[in-house]
């Protein structure tokens, strides 16, 4: 891959980078079709990295279906698909971690401890790997685009980070490769993510501006779905990600919600009326 790469730069060829997991839906392709029209080439990465999921977590049952994954990425523009294994990435003797300071310690990172150590360790190394001019990644996972934009900083790669819109299906749920683990019923439940987060919107513009009090009114709102539970509903400062009471500025509101033993996030930026 590196090789590719260092060749392209030769005949001065701009990259474009996104890197998934794979089972791609349209969230990823939009991703694709924004990047690919900004560089001449147009990489794919599909790794289900390991050092991101906790012990309990679904790295085993992850779903995959690679056929139909590079039949997607073609028509979504990618000139080339990076397809690493597990040895490629993390070979015997294997030992440096990208660790943040502090911005794991919210939302997410709270309930998934080595979650966002993995994910700095992987991007890094792909950033390495596949020496982007620019990479693109969605806003759905808002707290792991935050941390990317500071560890590109901090670590001076010069690659433009971009940001993709939420893609939601038609009836608001943010499409996810996690969505394929719902049966009907919690497919139903799995609304009410996308539903709190309007609840929140239509509040903020009637004026409130406690954090509590909105969280609590969705936390009510969970509780007439069944098999549904948040684990977390945060409202924070949408660039360090710290808690915020008063809502006074643009706020981030994100949310983790377990859906039997599905775990979905969603977030959306509201701007005070
Ligand atoms: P994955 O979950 O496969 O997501 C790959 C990219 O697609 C991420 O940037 C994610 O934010 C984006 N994405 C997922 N669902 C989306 C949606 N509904 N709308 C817009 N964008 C969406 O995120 C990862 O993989 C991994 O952590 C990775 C960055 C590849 C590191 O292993």
């Amino acid at each position: 891959m590196q090789e590719w790469s260092k060749n392209k730069k030769k005949e001065s060829k701009t990259i474009c980078f996104v890197p998934t997991m794979g089972y791609l839906h349209q969230g990823h392709i939009s991703l694709m079709e924004k990047g690919a029209p900004l560089c001449d080439e147009l990489v794919l990465s599909i790794f289900v990295n390991p050092t991101q999921f906790g012990p309990n977590e679904d790295l085993d049952s992850y779903p995959s279906n690679i056929e139909n994954d590079l039949s997607l990425a073609k028509k979504a523009g990618a000139t080339a698909v990076f397809l690493p294994n597990k040895e490629n990435i993390y070979p015997e003797n294997y030992q440096t971690e990208i660790r943040l300071k502090y911005l794991p310690d919210h939302l997410c990172g709270k309930f998934r401890p080595v979650h966002f150590t993995g994910v700095a360790t992987v991007v890094t190394k792909l950033f390495n790997i596949v020496m982007p001019d620019m990479a693109v990644f969605g806003q759905k996972d808002y707290q792991q685009l935050q941390i990317i934009r500071q560890l590109t900083l901090d670590l001076d790669f010069d690659i433009k980070i971009i940001a993709g819109d939420i893609i939601r299906e038609k009836d608001g749920l943010a499409m996810s490769s996690r969505n394929a683990y719902l049966s009907k019923s919690q497919r139903a439940s799995a609304l009410s993510l996308w539903q709190s987060l309007n609840l929140a919107k239509e509040l903020i513009a009637k004026g409130e501006k406690d954090s509590g009090k909105i969280k609590h009114k969705m936390e009510t709102f969970f509780k007439t779905f069944s098999q549904t539970t948040p684990e977390y509903i945060c409202f924070c400062d949408p660039q360090t990600l710290d808690h915020v009471d008063s809502i006074e500025n643009q706020v981030l509101l994100a949310l983790a919600v377990k859906i039997g033993k599905t775990r979905l996030i969603d977030n959306a930026l509201i701007d005070p009326s």
